[in-house]
């Protein structure tokens, strides 16, 4: 009798309701961490009342269209190659499909947040939206907590899971701040300081590239210490005078609280590259990056000068991406999502017109960004590939693994830890090499096959080809279907860099990346000036045609993990990737 009446009640209660609403309990995992990530340690409990901006990622829904289409006018060979889309264009098809915005809205009223409350990007497939930890916690079935940075000692508020109404998970790709831990702070920068290398503290050689040109041959001082005059004479630019410069832009990205100092270029090209002297770089700060410039950077200095000496006088841009406190336990202030990448990156997006050349520098173990988080934003670098920008990612600077290469799934078993973004398949991943006559892959290049992103077709058979001249060596230890990165290389070791007056020598593939950067921003002033479309995505292209241009690098390896890693060989390799750019003879291509 009393049981049934609890029944009925029971009923009752969900007659009461509208229907609808029940849908909102029914939660379902989105995405959940085994163990904390790395570097974090738990601290506390986030107080109830904290603020947190919180974006949601909807499902686009035709992204497939979008991914044609980048494509499509990525390839030489397709009837709309340089047909790059608008911003408009970009945003028509990175909609959201309505229902998801329907749905997206009732969910958020559900937990008393008003739809007029919220900014929406340009497509309206990102949603922005300030809430208490509280609402955050009961609309995602989790409890969030802080962590604070082993090394940094920077303090986030995340979560190791959070979960969704099932009926949303078709409709959103990824919610932030969620499970992804990295700031801008504790992201890898994909650059070192040399200690034990000469540096040298002028270029005997450029005096001779301004007269004649060219070189006869590359210096062998190139093979101890690099230059400017070494990548112009090694990667054939220094005839190539650009015409394009009142269009044609190349933009660097910078994190970490990083500034190019305008002082130290100057020293630089005086230094180095003195035909030059005078250029400048303009800075765009974004999401309240700051620009102090008594405060230089190894990075963004690294980046800014060796563009600057490459694509001279086009004009270069160093982005300084923010940046706020993330997380202050007793302050009202609404603390930043702080996430790198989705900042910068809507920002860019949200531009009418971009530079049609970025470099970017940085890059984390792929396993420690949530595939979903990933995802998102690989497939923002397709948009703005799609706009026609070649994008250039270092790498990474751990060969096929840093440290252990345990797998953080709760097996501990070792495997090859690929970098991302550089194994987004809509970048340009640039791996490192060193000496000269030949030039040789050098042991930090960070290459190998992400186990996110499948491969591409683009590089179906240059990747085949390696893997049936590898055959089951490693075969444990990477995922043999994934995308191969890097897709090409540059020089690595022993830049000279001035930081604060005086010159350093500073190693990384994120020498690399602004290095090859600067080489596809003189094609793309080439394409321009001839009334040309830019380059835009560049790997269909360079897998194709362009390998012609490119100088294969055939000896070398990437150790890591406790084992020898790869080995560079004629054709595609996980090491240094097509090779390193010869400008006279991709020019010769286009
Ligand atoms: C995009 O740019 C417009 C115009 O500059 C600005 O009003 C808007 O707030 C921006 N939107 C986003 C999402 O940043
Ligand atoms: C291997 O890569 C594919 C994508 O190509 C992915 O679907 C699969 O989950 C990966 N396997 C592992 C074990 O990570
Ligand atoms: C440099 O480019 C020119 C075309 O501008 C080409 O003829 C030459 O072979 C290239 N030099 C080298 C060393 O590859």
């Amino acid at each position: 009798m009393l049981r049934s009446l609890v029944l009925v009640l029971a009923a009752a209660s969900v007659w009461a309701k509208p229907l609808l609403e029940k849908r909102w309990d029914d939660l379902e995992v989105k995405h959940a961490w085994v163990e904390t990530p790395r570097g974090w340690t738990y601290t506390q409990a986030a107080p109830a009342e904290h603020k947190m901006e919180m974006r949601i990622g909807l499902k686009q829904n035709r992204l497939d269209d979008l991914i044609n289409s980048l494509y499509q006018v990525s390839d030489p060979a397709h009837e709309r190659y340089g047909q790059h889309l608008s911003k408009e264009q970009v945003e028509e098809l990175v909609k959201p499909h309505p229902d998801s915005v329907d749905l997206v809205e009732q969910w958020l009223e559900h937990h008393g947040i008003q739809v007029a409350d919220t900014h929406r990007s340009g497509g309206g497939d990102w949603v922005k939206l300030i809430v208490t930890v509280d609402q955050a916690e009961r609309m995602l079935g989790t409890k969030y907590n802080v962590y604070q940075h082993e090394s940094t000692s920077e303090t986030v508020v995340r979560t190791l899971s959070y979960s969704l109404p099932s009926v949303l998970h078709a409709h959103i790709q990824v919610i932030t701040p969620t499970t992804y831990f990295g700031t801008i702070k504790s992201m890898k920068a994909t650059s070192f300081r040399e200690t034990g290398l000469p540096t040298v503290d002028k270029d005997d050689f450029q005096n001779e590239l301004a007269s004649l040109g060219s070189l006869a041959t590359v210096p062998s001082s190139c093979s101890s210490t690099i230059t400017p005059s070494c990548l112009r004479a090694l990667y054939n630019t220094s005839s190539y005078t650009p015409q394009a410069t009142s269009t044609n832009q190349l933009g660097v990205a910078g994190y970490l609280g990083e500034y190019a100092t305008h002082s130290d270029l100057q020293t630089f090209l005086q230094k180095f590259r003195s035909d030059a002297a005078g250029a400048d770089f303009t800075v765009v700060q974004v999401n309240g990056g700051g620009n102090d410039q008594s405060n230089p950077g190894t990075e963004a200095n690294l980046d800014i000068q060796y563009t600057e000496s490459i694509s001279y006088p086009t004009p270069n841009i160093y982005y300084s991406t923010g940046g706020s406190p993330p997380y202050i336990s007793d302050s009202e202030t609404t603390s930043n999502t702080n996430e790198p990448y989705l900042d910068w990156l809507n920002y860019i997006l949200n531009q009418t017109s971009v530079p049609q050349t970025f470099t970017t520098s940085y890059g984390d173990d792929e396993q420690t960004v949530p595939i979903d988080y990933a995802t998102s934003v690989c497939n923002l670098y397709a948009q703005l590939g799609a706009r026609g920008s070649s994008i250039l990612f270092s790498s990474g600077d751990f060969g096929v693994g840093g440290g252990q290469c345990t797998s953080n799934d709760g097996t501990d078993t070792v495997k090859f830890q690929p970098i991302f973004p550089a194994s987004c398949p809509y970048v340009t991943s640039v791996g490192g090499t060193y000496k000269v006559n030949p030039e040789v892959a050098v042991d930090f290049s960070s290459g190998g096959f992400s186990n996110y992103f499948a491969r591409p077709s683009y590089q179906s058979s240059a990747v085949s080809t390696f893997l049936t001249s590898l055959g089951s060596s490693y075969s444990d230890m990477y995922n043999s279907s994934g995308r191969g990165f890097p897709d090409v290389s540059a020089q690595g070791r022993n830049f000279q860099v001035v930081i604060d007056g005086s010159t350093s020598g500073v190693s990384g593939t994120s020498a690399s990346s602004p290095t090859f950067a600067g080489v596809v921003t003189l094609l793309n002033d080439y394409r321009i000036a001839s009334g040309k479309a830019p380059l835009g995505f560049l790997n269909p292209w360079l897998y194709g045609t362009g390998v012609d241009g490119l100088n294969d690098i055939t000896s070398g390896s990437n150790p890591g993990c406790d084992t020898d890693g790869f080995t560079a060989r004629a054709g595609w390799d996980p090491v240094t990737g097509l090779g390193t750019p010869d400008f006279g003879k991709l020019q010769a291509l286009l």
